[in-house]
């Protein structure tokens, strides 16, 4: 369906990516590789299309460095095979031949191996490992790149229209506060300025987060500011109002999200956040943690015992699928209730929609509750 950017222009497509990268000749694509391997998703483009850019002929000559590179991230194997190694190069001056021996010379060698078949090996990889890649684009606009909300805008070689977001970036500024305690129970506040939270540690001591961007700093909010930015962001037409008092602590918590597979290597077991963290609305880390070791402790009881080695195998199976359930539920809740920077006026009414379907139907907040208050163990 078509969408509205920012700026009122019209796309078929709004994609979010943390990382585009312009230009799909070898380097773009071995930074998309190297990229996807560390775990970080990208959209790469490039106005030539795959066979414009295959049949580009460039030099032929990699350094033993960059052929090591290749082949030791999986997309080298071509160049130890049908590539040569050379050790050394023929310098004919006045005809007659100088012979430079580089492994004699500094004992390395280079690799003749044509680039447009770097090219076509690293094109395969992405295809091979899902990534996105878009040839023969045309009237690509590389836009906001000063803030914290860039755009790639793009048509597509089939004419299409499209835009890569970068991924919205949110933090939480926290607050530790001397007062009595504003309401009973957590209030998880989704405000048009932007998110809040209210939460408590004892009669007299209150925890509560505001939506930040993730280079805010403390030193730019005094007591005064913290307690209009809450006020705000909690009020409504019921009048509620936070109790303020003196401003105990301040830190601005940057959001991360990640999932270390496989959780086992050999005797090594992963667990809590060496494994997985998670953004932290809806207070998934903890309890995921202790989840982990629950599970954890059965394997390591049961391979210490009759059944030996082979009882860790469990527990990767087991912890793993409450860790993903964990990252959607984290991150689903997160989307729902922050504010994203650069929002167009179509997704926050979409939000309010997703709200309203949340609040608004038993299942709504069924589906909430249960999945906040944590999923039946594994080994249960
Ligand atoms: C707290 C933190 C959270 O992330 C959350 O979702 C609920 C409570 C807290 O610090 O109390």
């Amino acid at each position: 369906m078509p969408e509205t950017t920012v700026d009122g222009t019209i796309v078929d497509t709004v994609t979010e990516v943390p990382v585009a990268v312009v230009g799909a000749g070898p380097a773009g694509l071995m930074l998309a590789h190297l990229l996807g391997r560390a775990g970080v998703e990208s959209a790469v483009l490039d106005l030539r299309t795959r066979a414009e850019i295959e049949t580009t002929h460039r030099a032929g000559i990699l350094e033993a460095d960059v052929a090591r590179d290749l082949v030791e991230t999986g997309v080298g194997d071509r160049i130890l095979r049908e590539g040569q190694e050379h050790t050394g190069t023929e310098l004919r001056v006045g005809g007659r031949p100088y012979r430079i021996d580089f492994r004699e010379l500094v004992g390395a060698s280079v690799w003749l191996y044509p680039q447009t078949e770097v090219f076509k090996d690293l094109a395969d990889a992405r295809e091979r490992d899902g990534g996105t890649a878009h040839f023969g684009v045309r009237d690509t606009e590389v836009l906001d790149v000063g803030t914290d909300a860039p755009r790639v805008r793009f048509t597509a070689a089939d004419g299409t229209r499209h835009e890569l977001r970068a991924r919205y970036q949110v933090a939480w500024f926290g607050v530790m506060a001397q007062a009595p305690s504003s309401a009973e129970e957590l209030v998880y506040a989704q405000s048009d300025r932007g998110f809040a939270l209210i939460s408590r540690r004892t009669e007299t001591v209150q925890r509560m987060y505001f939506q930040c961007a993730p280079d805010e700093r403390v030193e730019d909010w005094p007591e005064e500011r913290i307690w209009a930015t809450l006020q705000e962001r909690v009020a409504g037409e019921d009048g509620f109002r936070l109790t303020e008092g003196p401003v105990l602590e301040r830190t601005v918590l940057r959001f991360r999200s990640f999932v270390q597979e496989p959780m086992r290597w050999g005797s090594l077991l992963l667990a809590g956040d060496a494994a997985h963290t998670v953004p932290p609305t809806g207070a998934r880390g903890l309890n995921l943690a202790l989840h982990d070791v629950k599970v954890l402790a059965g394997v390591l009881t049961r391979a210490l015992g009759r059944e030996g080695e082979p009882a860790l195998d469990a527990y990767q199976p087991a912890a793993l699928r409450r860790v993903w359930r964990a990252q959607h539920f984290s991150s689903w809740m997160t989307r729902l209730l922050h504010t994203p920077p650069g929002a167009t006026p179509f997704e926050l009414r979409r939000q309010l929609g997703e709200l309203d379907c949340v609040v608004g139907t038993r299942a709504g907040r069924a589906y909430l509750a249960e999945q906040y208050t944590g999923w039946p163990s594994a080994d249960r």
